[in-house]
């Protein structure tokens, strides 16, 4: 078996896994921290699934190279643009898991020399694996995901946070407006990994989020991919993977759209 396709094979399985695990676990007392803010929510069960990786990633393959939202892998510093790397979001949308015990995914992706290879995103409460590998298509459990349909703004429903539609640091948020009132209309899940999904399988026609981290969009960048989805930062330029960035991501038409008619519109963003 080639090297990639039994990783990928690994990966869905620890994830379906981790995914067991933390839907057992719903019904128990969560100790919830706070990392930058009262906003910024840690859990146990965050640190627990990124260790559940880290044991099974160091076992298998002592050779990769691992970055985890919560900084449990304790590594030496080093490229990862000369290794094959794990991204892995242990709890993607840990606000909605405390919140709401759903709206939450695992996110895990693979990476070789900068190149996307592996993507895995488990939805456990709804146990939706979408699932790829580089050049082999995307799946939503075992169904082949088909490339996406072109949709003009005014047929488009994209997923966006009220966040970046009010004052704030990273963006001229009224750039957005205009488009709000064009779009069909807005969705937000609170998992950036569950709204790439989103777009991979059609329910968004669109997705628009800044100050994302390499293991929020990591797994989804690989999945969107195959299903000729466009993404970019918001300005239209290539995601630098491994740096923090903004994602935009959709169909090629909804894409040009809203990048022309209103991300570049006037004045930069
Ligand atoms: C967050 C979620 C959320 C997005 C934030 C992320 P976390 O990830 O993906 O939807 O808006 O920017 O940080 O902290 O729950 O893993
Ligand atoms: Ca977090
Ligand atoms: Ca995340
Ligand atoms: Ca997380």
């Amino acid at each position: 078996m080639d090297h990639f396709q039994e990783v990928y094979a690994r990966a869905k399985e620890w994830t379906r896994e981790a995914g067991r695990n933390l839907r057992d676990s719903l019904g128990q007392q969560l100790h919830v921290d706070y990392k930058t803010s009262e906003a910024d929510l840690v859990t146990e069960k965050d640190r627990e699934i990124e260790q559940f990786f880290i044991d099974k990633i160091k076992n298998a393959y002592p050779h990769h190279r691992i970055i985890g939202e919560e900084g449990m892998s304790a590594e030496a510093e080093s490229d990862p643009m000369d290794e094959i790397v794990w991204l892995i979001d242990p709890i993607d949308g840990t606000t909605s898991f405390v919140h709401q015990r759903e709206n939450f995914a695992i996110s895990v992706a693979v990476y070789e020399n900068g190149q996307p290879k592996i993507g895995v995103i488990y939805d456990p409460i709804k146990d939706e694996l979408f699932h790829a590998l580089h050049g082999q298509g995307a799946y939503l459990n075992e169904t082949k995901l088909k490339p996406l349909s072109d949709t003009p703004v005014k047929h488009s429903l994209i997923g966006i946070n009220s966040l970046w539609l009010v004052p704030n640091d990273y963006c001229d948020h009224t750039k957005f407006h205009p488009l709000i009132q064009d779009l069909r209309g807005t969705r937000i899940i609170g998992s950036a990994a569950l709204e790439m999904a989103a777009v991979a399988c059609g329910r968004l026609n669109g997705f628009i989020c800044l100050r994302l981290s390499p293991w929020d969009y990591a797994a989804g960048l690989v999945i969107l991919k195959e299903v000729e989805a466009v993404t970019t930062s918001i300005d239209g330029s290539p995601v630098r993977m491994f740096e923090a960035s903004s994602i935009f991501t959709g169909n090629r038409t909804l894409h040009e759209e809203i990048l022309t008619n209103y991300l570049r519109a006037g004045a930069g963003l």
